[in-house]
C-alpha cells in the first residue's frame, strides 16, 4: 500500500468511514449514511443491507447529546426539535473533501414526526451535495418515506427512495431492498 493511501486510510478511519477496500483500491463512490435510535436499530440494519448489496461505505450520524433511552421523552424532544427547526450538534462528521469521494449518497433515517430526524439535516446541510445523487431510505411505524422536507432543503439529484414500515430483518425486507436497488440499476 502506498504511503498516501495509508494516510488517507488512517484519516478516514478517524472520521468513521473507510474510502479504500481491503486491497487498497478506491471504493465505488457510494456512501450510505444513516441515523438510527431505537433499541431495535431498524434503520442501521437496513443501512447495512444496502451497503452490503451495493458495496458502499457506511457512516452513522450520531448526536453529540444522546437522546434519552425513554421512548416518550425522545418523542417529545424530537417534536420540539421539529417545531424549532433545530439542528442538533453531531458527535462526528466528515469533511467536504471526504464527502467528495462519493457521487451517490444513500441517506437513511427512522421517520420521526413525518420527517427525517433533525440530526440528518445537521449532517446533510454541512455539505455542498449539488452534483451528487441522493437516495433516501427509511424505516417507520407505518408512515411513508416522508422525504418531502428533505427534498426541499437539500440541493442534489434525488432518486426514488424506499421506506419499510414495521421493518424486521430477514428475507422479506431483503427482497424489498433488492427489488428497489435493482429498479435503480444498482444490482442485477
Ligand atoms: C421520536 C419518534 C418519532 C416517530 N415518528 C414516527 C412517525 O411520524 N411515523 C411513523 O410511522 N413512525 C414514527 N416513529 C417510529 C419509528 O420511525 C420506527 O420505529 C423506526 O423503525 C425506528 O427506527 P430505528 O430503530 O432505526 O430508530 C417514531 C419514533 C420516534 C422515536
Amino acid at each position: 500500500m502506498k504511503m498516501k493511501q495509508l494516510l488517507s486510510l488512517l484519516m478516514m478511519g478517524a472520521a468513521g468511514i473507510s474510502a479504500f477496500a481491503a486491497d487498497g483500491k478506491k471504493e465505488n463512490g457510494i456512501l450510505v449514511v444513516y441515523f438510527s435510535w431505537s433499541s431495535a436499530q431498524n434503520t442501521k440494519q437496513m443501512a447495512e443491507e444496502i451497503a452490503s448489496a451495493v458495496g458502499a461505505d457506511l457512516f452513522r450520524i450520531e448526536t453529540a447529546e444522546a437522546y434519552p433511552a425513554d421512548y416518550n421523552q425522545t418523542v417529545r424532544i424530537a417534536k420540539e426539535e421539529v417545531q424549532k427547526n433545530a439542528r442538533p450538534q453531531l458527535k462526528t462528521t466528515v469533511t467536504q473533501a471526504e464527502m467528495d469521494r462519493y457521487d451517490t449518497v444513500f441517506v437513511g433515517y427512522p421517520v420521526w414526526w413525518y420527517d427525517a430526524p433533525m440530526a440528518v439535516y445537521t449532517f446533510l446541510e454541512s455539505f455542498d451535495l449539488s452534483g451528487k445523487t441522493v437516495i433516501p431510505f427509511a424505516t417507520s411505524g407505518g408512515s411513508g418515506l416522508s422525504d418531502r422536507n428533505l427534498r426541499a432543503k437539500i440541493t442534489a439529484t434525488f432518486k426514488d427512495g424506499l421506506c419499510i414500515a414495521g421493518y424486521r430483518p430477514g428475507e422479506s425486507s431483503r427482497r424489498q431492498i433488492t427489488k428497489w436497488l435493482s429498479g435503480l440499476g444498482f444490482v442485477e
